[in-house]
């Protein structure tokens, strides 16, 4: 087949532990996102979101990104890719500059922006974003573009994202042995935040939790820009391995049963015919019940809300999210879990589907895809040309963008 090789089209790659989603888009008419294909493949080198095996990597990734070329006829060349796991670290920091010529000019911006990032890195660490939260002029806080104001002297507020240098180059290399170029690398939480938030809910303070199946990712939001970010290790993975063990059958069997039939409050269990399970080995398959599979998975999700819970209170952002919590991610599928989520957190809880886009309904109607669409909304963001959103929002996006192609100069 003779493909289309086109550099306008936007390209995202979800790295996850689960799956690896290779996502197509363009940019139709008005500035929206267009989703035209779609890849994806079972992920097999990935641990808690972090890559082990660089093979089995290379192969989810060359798997996903062909299917998704076969669907929207096209080849691709450099795409957005996701990155997460633990070794991810967050801080705010904040950086102050005398304004010489009294009018606050573009440099300005950028040297303050960078007396905020100048921090004491540990030599297998790595800035991954700089995000502008927001910048104080003469004492005037809130401010989210300063450029042209007179002033004597500007504050800038950022976040700052870290992970470890070795996972990063790992992903790098992947994507790169699939003769892909790496445009960026995108903290997972910030595309799927991008992905299924409104500008509302970012205002008024709101978290995000994309629960996957090696980690569950969280960002805060208030006034308009990020707080928070936290990587938690508790997933879905580890509700499959409490299947496994609680009914004592293979894991490939536990993850189906849990799909099919699972539910994260026993309660919510009505219809209850009974589910065959596969033994191991030689034993026989058993019947069990979908009210016992519900009592086996709820005390993980509970865990989890309970650490997600905590981390809020640690981080000082629990009074913050008066917009509630939105969960996305594979899990977030779960029947139960928002109402689980509701009773733990004690905040309101809804289901965070990707919106902003259009195309595919096998993206836009799963939360699985959201961290894949976010990074799709990124790449358009940072093309001018391809009608991003104007405003405040876009000029914190322009430099979060300017920060991380400085950081993509240091490999
Ligand atoms: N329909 C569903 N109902 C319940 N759980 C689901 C459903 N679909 C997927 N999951 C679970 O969601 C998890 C995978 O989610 P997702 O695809 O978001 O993960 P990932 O992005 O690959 O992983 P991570 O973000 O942790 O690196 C798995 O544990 C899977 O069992
Ligand atoms: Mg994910």
């Amino acid at each position: 087949m003779n493909r289309r090789a086109a550099p306008e089209y936007l390209v995202s790659l979800d790295v996850g532990t689960s799956k690896v989603a290779a996502l197509i888009g363009e940019v139709v008419p008005g500035g929206q996102v267009r989703v035209i294909g779609l890849g994806s493949a079972p992920s097999r080198g990935l641990k808690k979101g972090v890559v082990v095996n660089i093979e089995a990597t290379v192969d989810s990734i060359r798997r996903a990104v062909e299917a998704a070329e076969l669907m929207a006829n096209c080849r691709v060349r450099a795409a957005h890719v996701s990155i997460t796991g633990t070794h991810i670290k967050s801080l705010n920091s904040v950086g102050v500059v005398p304004i010489k010529s009294r009018e606050i000019s573009t440099r300005d911006v950028e040297a303050v922006i960078e007396a905020a990032s100048a921090l004491a890195i540990p030599a297998d660490e790595q800035t991954l974003h700089v995000v502008p939260q927001e910048f104080v002029v003469d004492g005037q806080e809130g401010i989210h573009d300063p450029v042209g104001m007179n002033a004597v002297r500007l504050e800038a507020k950022v976040h700052v994202v870290l992970g470890k240098l070795s996972a990063a180059q790992n992903l790098y290399k992947c994507v790169e042995r699939c003769g892909l170029t790496v445009e960026k690398l995108v903290l997972q939480h910030l595309a799927s935040s991008d992905a299924v938030l409104s500008p509302d809910e970012r205002e008024l303070g709101v978290a995000v939790v994309d629960i996957g199946g090696g980690t569950s990712d969280i960002a805060v939001y208030k006034g308009g820009s990020i707080r928070h970010t936290a990587v938690v290790p508790i997933a879905g993975d580890l509700v499959t391995s409490d299947v496994a063990v609680g009914f004592r059958t293979p894991g490939q069997y536990a993850e189906r049963i849990k799909l099919e039939y699972g539910c994260a409050l026993p309660e919510m269990v009505q219809n209850d015919p009974g589910i065959e399970v596969p033994g191991i080995g030689e034993t026989p398959p058993r019947k069990l019940s979908r009210h016992m599979l519900a009592e086996v998975m709820r005390p993980r999700y509970e865990e989890l809300f309970r650490y997600v819970r905590k981390e809020l209170h640690r981080a000082d952002v629990y009074d913050l999210i008066a917009g509630g919590v939105v969960l996305t991610g594979g899990v977030a599928q779960t029947p139960g879990i928002l109402e689980l989520a509701e009773e733990v957190l004690e905040v309101g809880v809804r289901l965070g589907l990707p919106h902003q886009v259009e195309g595919l309904e096998e993206v836009t109607r799963s939360p699985a895809y959201a961290a894949g669409v976010g990074l799709l909304l990124f790449a358009r963001q940072q093309r001018p040309s391809a009608g991003g959103s104007r405003g405040a929002a876009a000029g914190l996006r322009h430099w979060m963008g300017r920060m991380q192609s400085w950081w993509k100069g240091h490999f």
